[in-house]
């Protein structure tokens, strides 16, 4: 970046997104980014997202904050648009102070909303209830049909969270953490919005906690729509790291097997408060080939010994949940489709230090539904389901690749690899990813 990217439009403000199903290393690409920030927000999401940046021998799992919160002297905002669980966040925040790491550059936006046990309890609830499966009576007649499968979420209230948003009775903000008779008002809607017999039920103790909560972080919770705004007018620059990824996107994804918030860079809008036309720069984040946790569909899946060898060699097991994570060859057909929805205008691609190994490569070109060949990502999720991937072959490579900091120093089948992804995406690659450390990377 240069002194003359603020003569942009956006002022040189960027964001970073996922372009997959989450995990694909965002933590790494923002915190060697915002060096050139003064401000990182996220801007959706909670405490189901979980990004990993390793600082020399320091690993740091991060849920709430954002990762630019490595980088002194500098904001770390957490806009409207996420869903806080605020004894997490504390945590959070207690393991970085304890680790030495300064998070006075911590804002927390009053328009927030708190994640309740009372959420958490109803996303377990949900869960339990959709793998047991409903019982219905089919057209056929059949009474004993069962219905429902699970989305397999990491039950941390989001869902419920930003449903009560959406109904709006009963739903907290960070700001009315202050107010402990607003605390108590909310949880009592809340409950008995819920069916729960309030003269049974411990609102004290509840009240208690977010009352605590809110007097920790008090100093914290402010109005960042004006703060973002008067960096903005100020010409400081903004990065905006979005929680999970495109195809967990709540409207853009694979519904229902998604997670509930606008998760591509679409959603920065509403989750901050900044228009779309500050932002200059769309990083999209990928991995090397596929991943997912949950349910849902995944065309390129591999259940084989390639698979359990990408898993292991990947450490594919999620941040948040330990869940091991499931596995595939790279799909281009969502790739293009991410790129199209965010308009990304370069890519950052991550874990190709993995892929050494194979004697090929295969990435998905298109697939193929009820004798069709398509090249479009499929919007209904039974129909994505039922796609089988149509494979090209590319030569693998076997070489240590960690120690390699030029893209031309990189075997001929790596480069062949992000041609072909640049072929397909339409925009360069800037940012390939060798391995886990800061240094541990390639830039154009
Ligand atoms: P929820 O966000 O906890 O409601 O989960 C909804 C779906 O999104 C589940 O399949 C989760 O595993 C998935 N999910 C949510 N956040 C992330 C993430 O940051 N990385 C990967 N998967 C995620």
């Amino acid at each position: 970046m240069t002194g003359t990217d603020l003569e942009q439009p956006g002022g040189g403000c960027a964001s970073v997104v996922g372009l997959q199903w989450g995990d694909e290393g965002k933590g790494k690409i923002v915190d060697l980014l915002a060096g050139d920030f003064d401000a990182v927000v996220r801007y959706n999401g909670g405490a189901n997202a979980g990004h990993s940046v390793n600082v020399g021998t320091e690993r740091y799992a991060l849920h709430l904050v954002p990762s630019g919160i490595l980088y002194p002297g500098r904001f770390a905002i957490i806009g409207n648009g996420v869903v806080v669980d605020p004894e997490q966040l504390i945590k959070e925040i207690d393991g970085l102070q304890s680790r030495g790491v300064d998070t006075s550059g911590l804002v927390i936006s009053s328009r927030a909303h708190v994640v309740t046990p009372l959420h958490k309890e109803e996303d377990a609830h949900r869960e339990q209830t959709l793998t047991s499966g409903v019982a219905f009576t089919s057209a056929n007649g059949d009474a004993d049909a069962r219905a429902g499968t699970a989305i397999g979420t990491t039950k941390r209230g989001i869902g419920p969270c930003y449903a009560e948003k959406a109904q709006r009775a009963g739903a907290l903000r960070m700001g009315d953490l202050l107010k402990p008779d607003v605390i108590r008002e909310r949880v009592s809607i809340s409950a008995a919005l819920r069916g729960i017999d309030l003269s049974s039920f411990d609102t004290d103790s509840i009240v208690d906690m977010l009352s605590s909560c809110g007097r920790r972080l008090g100093s914290m919770i402010k109005d960042t729509t004006y703060l973002l705004h008067a960096l903005l007018n100020d010409r400081q620059r903004v990065l905006f790291e979005g929680g999970n990824a495109t195809l967990l996107d709540v409207d853009h994804g694979t519904f229902p097997f998604v997670t509930s918030s606008n998760a591509s860079a679409l959603g920065i809008g509403p989750g901050t408060g900044v228009p779309p036309q500050r932002i200059d720069r769309i990083v999209g984040v990928m991995k090397s080939y596929c991943t997912r946790v949950g349910s849902g569909p995944m065309p390129t899946e591999l259940h084989d010994d390639t698979a359990h060898r990408i898993r292991e060699r990947g450490r594919e097991y999620g941040t948040t949940t330990g869940r091991p994570r499931r596995v595939g060859w790279l799909d281009l057909v969502a790739l293009r489709y991410s790129v199209m929805v965010n308009g990304v205008t370069e890519i950052a691609l991550t874990m190709l230090d993995v892929l050494s190994g194979h004697d090929d490569i295969m990435v998905c070109t298109h697939y193929m539904l009820d004798g069709q060949k398509m090249d479009r990502f499929l919007p209904d999720s039974s129909d994505l389901a039922r796609a089988e991937p149509v494979y090209e072959r590319l030569a693998g490579f076997s070489e240590d690749i960690s120690g390699i900091r030029h893209r031309e120093q990189l075997p001929i089948a790596a480069q062949r690899f992000l041609e072909t992804i640049e072929t397909h995406a339409g925009v360069p690659i800037t940012i390939a990813s060798v391995g886990p450390g800061r240094s541990e990377t390639i830039t154009a």
